[in-house]
């Protein structure tokens, strides 16, 4: 029965499981939309050149560019600054490429769409480092090759970052490109560093004291509650869908319980009403009821003999 409501519990969770990973499953896609429009912002491009992508009308506010680079001498040179970042010696690509695209994301106002974090605020927005292999520059839909930064780590520096309410300590927030979420320390200057591709922010935590109403961080501060409240009812839902499953399962359960109880009841019944208990045989390892001849023999009512 433990594995029985353990596996009931499981199922209560399912909604909430699925709910989770749809927002990483979103920015995979927007990360694709993106590297698309970052390579067709390329015509003849030179090496080491940023140039700016252009994003579909429904995704206004989003930056994109790319960059076009041999692998040497990203391994050996490094780019000094690509717009917020700044790409040290020795970072290498993995599976290696003779050239590679850096695309590069600024994810703007839509920053809380891709990646909304529960309990922070963004105080910049979400920039994004990705890269692709730079052999076919028509091509879509390219896997993302792992850059892993070996000698000192890729710095970000964050030009524009929205005072931090008092009280509260700003963080570098960093997605991998799986969904999965990490805080680290903010580097003096609004800095923060990584050894890997990804996305980046500074968030703070949002339940620290906010400034007085009337400043204009403040109504963006409003704002954002608004967004998480809406996160917290659909959680909420989830959840309430969740026990409802579960309801159902366990009222499946009994009735599938009740229905065998009742199939044993009526057997127990049918034996009861044929008085004579029937001898039990054993046939091949299980017993069954054996009747013994007829019980009562048939007789011939006009005796008629040929
Ligand atoms: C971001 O701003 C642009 C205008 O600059 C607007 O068209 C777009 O709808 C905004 N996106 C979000 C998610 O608010
Ligand atoms: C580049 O990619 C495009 C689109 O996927 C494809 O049609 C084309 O054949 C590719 N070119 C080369 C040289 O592989």
């Amino acid at each position: 029965m433990r594995v029985g409501t353990s596996f009931l519990a499981l199922l209560a969770l399912l909604p909430l499981l699925l709910f989770l990973p749809f927002s990483s499953a979103q920015s995979r896609a927007l990360d694709a939309i993106l590297q698309d429009c970052a390579f067709k912002a390329f015509f003849r491009p030179k090496t080491g050149v940023s140039y700016d992508g252009k994003v579909p009308k429904t995704l206004t506010g989003i930056k994109v560019a790319a960059m076009r680079l041999r692998s040497g001498s990203l391994r050996t040179r490094g780019v000094e600054r690509y717009k917020e970042f700044q790409i040290p010696i020795g970072v290498v690509e993995q599976p290696y490429v003779e050239r590679l695209v850096l695309v590069y994301h600024n994810l703007g106002n839509w920053s809380e769409n891709f990646y909304p974090l529960p309990g922070y605020s963004y105080l910049a927005p979400v920039l994004g480092l990705m890269s692709y292999s730079g052999a076919n520059l028509s091509a879509s839909d390219l896997p993302e090759l792992y850059l892993r930064a070996s000698d000192r780590p890729i710095l970000i520096k964050f030009p524009h970052v929205k005072p931090a309410p008092q009280g509260s300590v700003p963080k570098c927030v960093y997605f991998d490109l799986h969904g999965a979420v990490q805080f680290d320390v903010l580097l003096h200057g609004n800095v923060c560093s990584t050894v890997q591709q990804g996305h980046f922010s500074i968030v703070v935590e949002s339940n620290a004291p906010t400034p007085a109403p009337a400043s204009a961080a403040a109504a963006g501060f409003n704002k954002r509650g608004g967004r998480k409240k809406y996160k917290v009812w659909i959680i909420v839902a989830c959840l309430i869908g969740g026990c409802f499953l579960l309801i159902l399962l366990s009222l499946f359960v009994a009735k599938v319980r009740s229905a065998k109880q009742g199939m044993k009841i009526q057997q127990l019944e049918w034996a009861a009403e044929s008085n004579e208990p029937l001898q039990m045989a054993s046939i091949g390892g299980t017993k069954a009821p054996l009747a013994i001849g007829t019980r009562t023999r048939p007789t011939i009512e006009n005796d008629y003999i040929p």
